[in-house]
C-alpha cells in the first residue's frame, strides 16, 4: 500500500473535543442512552451561536443594529433575548428535555407539541453580566440539568424546575471573554474547554479543575457597603486588613458573576453577593445563577452557602427566587461564615 495513503491517528496536539470527552464519559456509565450527550451537544451548539453573536456586538453601530428595527425591517433582539431564544430553539427539538427555565422568562418554557419530551430539565441564565456587553468585558451563559420529577413522558411542569442543586445531574457555564470557554461538571470533576474559532470546536484545556483551598482575592460590589448589615461590613473590613497571619486581600469585581466566579475557580478566593437594604435576599437568582455555580464549585473542592445553608441544599419554592451567595475556596468561605454565619 502506498504509505502516503495510509491514515494515521488524528493529530493529538489539539487534544479532546468537548464531544469526544462527553462520549468517553458516557461509555463509562452503564445504561447511558446518549440522551445526555445529545443535550450537551445542543447546548454547545447554542453556545457557539451566542459566542459568534457576542463577538459581533461591537459592530452593532456600524451595521445599524442598535435600533429596534434593522435594515430588513426586522425587529432586532437584545443580546440576552437572542441568547435565550437560541438556547430554546437549539434544545427544544432534540427530544431530551421536558421543560426549560430561563432567567429571561417568567414561567417554565414548554416544549412545543410537535417535539418529543425527554427525561431532563434544562435551566439557564442565557446571558449573565449583560451590562458588560457595551464595554467589551466578559459575559457568559450559566446552565443546569436535572432529571425530570413528574412521571411519564408528557410535558414537564414547574415541579420539574423547582429542584435543589443537590439533585443537579450536570451544570456549567460558557464564558465569552478574551477566549471563549465551556466549563462543566457532571458529578465527576470539573472540566474546562477552550474554543478554537478556526476549527469551531471546544478543546479540553483544563482537566479536573480544583479550586485552591485558600485564595488572596475577594470579590464583592463594595459600593453597597453602607447598605449591608454589620456582619458583612465587619467581614469586608477584616478581609482587607493585615491582621496576624492574615494578609490583606486583593479586590477584583467585574460585575458579571460568571466571570468573577471563573477567576475565583482558577485562582481561589471568594465571590460574595450578600443581602442588603435594597435586596433583602441578595440579587442573584438561585436556580439560574447560584445553584449551578455552587454545584460546579463543590465539584472543584470549593463551597457555596447563603450564610446559613449550603446553596445546593436550598429547596427552591419559586422560579425566580433570589439568594445571598458566598462562594469560592473552602477556607475563604469558612472565614466569611465566622462573621456572617448562624453562630456569628
Ligand atoms: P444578569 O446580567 O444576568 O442580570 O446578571 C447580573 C448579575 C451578576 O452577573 C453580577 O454578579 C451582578 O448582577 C452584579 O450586580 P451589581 O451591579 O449589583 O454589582
Ligand atoms: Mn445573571
Ligand atoms: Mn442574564
Amino acid at each position: 500500500m502506498d504509505e502516503h495513503l495510509s491514515v494515521g491517528p488524528a493529530p493529538s496536539f489539539y487534544g479532546q473535543t468537548l464531544e469526544q470527552h462527553l462520549l468517553q464519559m458516557q461509555r463509562r456509565q452503564t445504561g447511558a442512552t446518549g440522551d445526555f450527550t445529545g443535550l450537551f451537544h445542543q447546548i454547545a451548539l447554542a453556545a457557539k451561536i451566542i459566542a459568534s453573536q457576542v463577538s459581533k456586538a461591537g459592530l452593532a453601530n456600524i451595521l445599524g443594529l442598535t435600533g429596534d428595527v434593522n435594515v430588513q425591517g426586522e425587529e432586532v433582539q437584545k443580546l440576552d433575548i437572542f441568547a435565550n431564544n437560541t438556547l430554546v430553539r437549539c434544545v427544544q427539538q432534540g427530544g431530551h428535555v421536558c421543560v426549560m427555565g430561563s432567567e429571561e422568562v417568567e414561567e417554565p418554557i414548554p416544549i412545543p407539541p410537535q417535539y418529543p419530551k425527554g427525561k431532563y430539565v434544562l435551566q439557564f441564565d442565557p446571558l449573565d453580566g449583560s451590562g458588560n456587553i457595551d464595554i467589551n468585558a466578559s459575559i457568559g451563559t450559566i446552565f443546569s440539568i436535572h432529571r425530570r420529577k413528574t412521571p411519564g413522558n408528557g410535558p414537564g411542569t414547574i415541579v420539574d424546575c423547582l429542584q435543589p442543586g443537590r439533585d443537579i445531574v450536570a451544570a456549567g457555564y460558557v464564558i465569552y471573554g478574551s477566549s471563549n470557554m465551556f466549563v462543566y461538571s457532571a458529578g465527576q470533576g470539573v472540566h474546562g474547554f477552550t474554543f478554537d474559532p478556526a476549527i469551531g470546536e471546544f478543546f479540553l484545556s483544563h482537566e479536573n479543575l480544583r479550586i485552591p483551598k485558600r485564595g488572596d482575592t475577594y470579590s464583592i460590589n463594595e459600593g453597597n457597603y453602607h447598605k449591608w448589615d454589620e456582619p458583612v461590613r465587619a467581614w469586608v473590613d477584616w478581609v482587607k486588613r493585615d491582621e496576624g497571619d492574615h494578609k490583606a486581600y486583593k479586590l477584583r469585581y467585574i460585575g458579571a458573576m460568571v466571570a468573577d466566579f471563573h477567576r475565583t475557580l482558577l485562582r481561589g478566593g471568594i465571590f460574595v453577593y450578600p443581602p442588603d437594604r435594597k435586596n433583602a435576599s441578595g440579587k442573584l437568582r438561585l436556580l439560574y445563577e447560584a445553584s449551578p455555580l455552587a454545584f460546579v464549585c463543590e465539584q472543584a473542592g470549593g463551597s457555596a452557602t447563603d450564610g446559613t445553608t449550603a446553596i445546593c441544599d436550598v429547596i427552591p419554592t419559586e422560579l425566580h427566587q433570589r439568594t445571598p451567595l458566598y462562594i469560592g475556596s473552602p477556607d475563604d468561605v469558612a472565614d466569611a461564615l465566622r462573621f456572617v454565619g448562624p453562630r456569628a
